[in-house]
């Protein structure tokens, strides 16, 4: 470990598994750096403090209630979270300023701020602290600039489109399909105030000393050549961060089931599909029942993450007929939770049908997995379009949640030529230097 630079950086991450764990994984590359690291974070989604008992954690109150904190509505969610945090942060930083400059000393000097985007209120408070505000980007950089156009584009007239199922391109926001962002603008009743939150992120952004993005030239290529367009700070592309030689830890907000490894060691080279859907994602029941019919009827191993609750009106896989778990003969094992990125590394994993959250698809990336995907909402759209058309790492569902499509899908991708090709690629993809080492230059300071 290096010597502590004797430089603090506070970190804020929204309180979702997805914006959770790249701030994490930020944090262990700074403090691997020498800076010494507090997290400010939300009693909703608080982070298991003591798997990091190098840092500081400092829960201050969010105000939700027990409802919302179980409501599907993440937009609602981050708004009520917007509303009732600014307060309690600007408390927390004020406690945590005040001992420095009262001494005057280097010691424990507070380089900068880093939070997640979709925090709208901290530049004002960092400002107000004369702190400079680093901004995380948690999704690929090409999403992040494209999703700040949507109020525009409606503002002019372009959206909603005509036909919401239409396959064309949108000429902004390639390689995203006008029927993929439909789906990601949601209902109209969504509209304005999905539009109004954009927009607060967009003006809240663009004041900030700089962006960290999770990406990198290889994967964002074209969004980081234009992104001075729109921003006049520099831009920091870490590349995959669980890639950065720091020690592991996790971050997880469900406790990881550990069964799956010794299940996977049991299994041949690239024999099993690990399915996944993240921790957002919700199915129907008649939704689930046809991946697990699909799954079944494909005859392959597959491990597959229901997370309790995220099948309507279930506690967990309590819907799936009688006698299935039998009728599979050991090739299927269902768990809450698995430690993903050491599923993704076995040998044994051969596939991944997914949500591409941009997690689980860096994720996948870096471990040479080929995709079967299956995107729900927001960015997700984006990453499986990158997935099949541009990079063709995987087979798209096309939203088509039905065993029979499932079944081929994964037959594909586990059994035949084409599998074997798309499994070339992303072997390919994964060889190349996927990380930009930007760090050793940052000092947390404009
Ligand atoms: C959310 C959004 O849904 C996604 O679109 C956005 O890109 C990031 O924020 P989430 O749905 O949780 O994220 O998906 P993802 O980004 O893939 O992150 C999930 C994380 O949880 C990954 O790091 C993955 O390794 C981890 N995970 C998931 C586990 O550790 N175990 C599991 O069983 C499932």
């Amino acid at each position: 470990m290096e010597k502590r630079n004797e430089r603090q950086v506070i970190l804020f991450p929204l309180p979702l598994q997805g914006c959770i764990n790249p701030i994490l994984q930020l944090a262990k590359i700074l403090f691997s750096r020498g800076f010494s690291i507090t997290i400010i974070h939300t009693r909703f989604n608080a982070p298991e403090s003591s798997n990091h008992p190098l840092f500081t954690f400092l829960q201050i109150p969010d105000g939700l209630s027990e409802t919302e904190t179980q409501s599907r509505d993440v937009l609602l969610q981050l708004t009520l979270l917007n509303n009732n945090c600014e307060n309690p942060f600007r408390e927390c930083l004020a406690k945590l300023i005040k001992p420095n400059s009262d001494s005057g000393t280097e010691e424990g000097r507070i380089s900068c701020l880093i939070d997640d985007s979709g925090w709208v209120f901290t530049q004002d408070v960092a400002e107000s602290f004369s702190l400079p505000r680093f901004v995380l980007c948690a999704y690929k950089f090409s999403f992040f600039l494209g999703h700040l156009l949507v109020p525009q584009l409606r503002r002019e007239g372009f959206l909603p489109f005509p036909d919401s199922e239409a396959e064309d391109l949108v000429p902004v926001f390639p390689p995203l399909r006008k029927k993929d962002l439909s789906r990601i603008m949601g209902t109209t009743a969504q509209s304005e105030p999905l539009d109004s939150y954009l927009h607060k992120i967009l003006e809240t952004t663009k004041p900030a000393s700089g962006l960290i993005v999770m990406s990198c030239e290889e994967l964002d290529q074209d969004s980081l050549a234009t992104s001075n367009k729109v921003f006049t700070f520099p831009i920091f592309p870490i590349g995959p961060s669980h890639i950065h030689d720091v020690p592991a830890s996790s971050s997880s907000l469900f406790e990881p089931d550990q069964s799956c490894i010794p299940w996977l060691d049991k299994h041949e080279t690239r024999s099993v599909i690990y399915v996944s859907l993240g921790s957002i994602v919700t199915l129907s029941e008649s939704e689930f029942l046809e991946i697990a019919c699909g799954l079944r009827n494909t005859n392959q191993s597959f491990l597959w993450v229901v997370r309790p609750g995220s099948v309507h009106g279930k506690d967990w896989i309590e819907s799936l007929p009688l006698g299935f778990m039998e009728s599979l003969e050991g090739k299927g094992k269902i768990v809450r939770w698995a430690p993903q990125l050491d599923v993704l590394a076995h040998k044994a994993t051969g596939g991944f049908l997914t949500h591409n959250g941009w997690n689980s698809t860096l994720e996948s990336i870096c471990e040479g997995v080929p995709m079967i995907c299956l995107p729900f909402v927001w960015d997700q759209l984006l990453n499986a379009r990158f997935i099949t058309d541009v990079w063709r790492i995987g087979i798209h569902l096309e939203g088509r949640i039905e065993r029979r499509e499932i079944e081929r899908a994964v037959i594909r991708l586990m059994a035949e030529l084409e599998g074997e090709e798309i499994q070339e690629r992303i072997q390919v993809l994964k060889d190349e230097d996927l990380c930009i080492i930007w760090i050793e230059s940052f000092n947390g300071e404009e």
